[in-house]
């Protein structure tokens, strides 16, 4: 089951109405949100599940992946913003005390179990791709299972990563968590359209092996390594060639294999 599995979402179509709590933007094109989660809801860091709001007295619903963890009390969600999109036009003016509906189901391939077991976890991401990544870091079970774990965010401008970098700084400051994410969480944001400290494309990162000479890593190796992706079509083609070339298998929820794919979210 992947994000734009139409016909597996169509089951989900029974919802939730949540209370929004707080909104934020963070550039004209990206905000999160928190609301309220039915304790009857359950699911996996790293899944999505349909999300939006009525319109005209009907839901209007896109599939979102959670970027709080399973243990979380609320929900929050990490969204682009299109002004002619049918959802976020609308999704992008929402305000503390406004009414989101949310499915009662989740789903989705970037879950622990659709993974051999590894040392380092590699979590890939562009854009709003962040987002079911940002859900794992906040997980306890993620450093139980991994030693080492790798956030890769890329984007095209610096004030794009500024929600990802709040969410790690808020988990090295986290009362029981923040010691143990200092010392084995690993965040490596990239820019590839202006200056900064990381640039350049995930993809030429991992091809010419910057990547792993920057965080002190030894090249990819089938035994240790494990991939989670998440960004545009363009983005999950080329790394899956790069990881397939390696002898590396896609894995899913028949199999479990050394990368997983889906799909960042995009309203068209
Ligand atoms: P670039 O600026 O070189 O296009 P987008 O907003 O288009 O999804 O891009 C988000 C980030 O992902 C940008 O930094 C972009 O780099 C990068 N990107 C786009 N396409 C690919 C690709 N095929 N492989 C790797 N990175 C990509």
């Amino acid at each position: 089951r992947t994000i734009d599995d139409v016909e597996a979402l169509s089951d989900m179509s029974a919802l939730n109405q949540e209370t929004v709590l707080s909104v934020r933007h963070w550039t004209d094109n990206l905000f999160s949100f928190t609301a309220t989660r039915d304790p009857g809801f359950r699911f996996t860091s790293g899944q999505f599940t349909m999300i939006g709001l009525e319109v005209n007295g009907r839901p209007l619903l896109r599939a979102y992946s959670m970027a709080s963890a399973n243990h979380e009390e609320t929900l929050e969600f990490f969204s682009i913003k299109v002004a002619d999109g049918p959802l976020t036009s609308r999704l992008q003016q929402i305000s503390e005390g406004d009414k989101i509906l949310v499915s009662r189901k989740a789903t989705g391939t970037l879950v622990y179990d659709n993974l051999l077991p590894g040392k380092n976890l590699y979590l890939l991401s562009t854009g709003t791709g962040l987002a079911p990544f940002a859900s794992i870091i906040k997980d306890p079970e993620t450093y139980e299972r991994y030693e080492r774990v790798i956030l890769v965010h890329g984007c095209r401008q610096v004030a794009e990563l500024a929600y990802g970098e709040r969410v790690v700084e808020e988990m090295k400051a986290n009362e029981f968590m923040g010691e143990m994410v200092a010392e084995r969480l690993t965040y490596y944001p990239t820019v590839t359209r202006e200056p900064f400290v990381n640039r350049g494309r995930l993809t030429d990162l991992i091809t010419t092996g910057k990547l792993f000479d920057d965080i002190k890593a030894e090249p990819l190796s089938l035994d240790a390594d494990r991939l989670m992706l998440c960004g545009s079509p363009a983005m999950l083609a080329d790394l899956r060639v790069i990881f397939d070339e390696r002898g590396m298998r896609e894995g899913n929820h028949g199999e479990a294999g050394h990368y997983v794919i889906e799909k960042a979210f995009v309203e068209r």
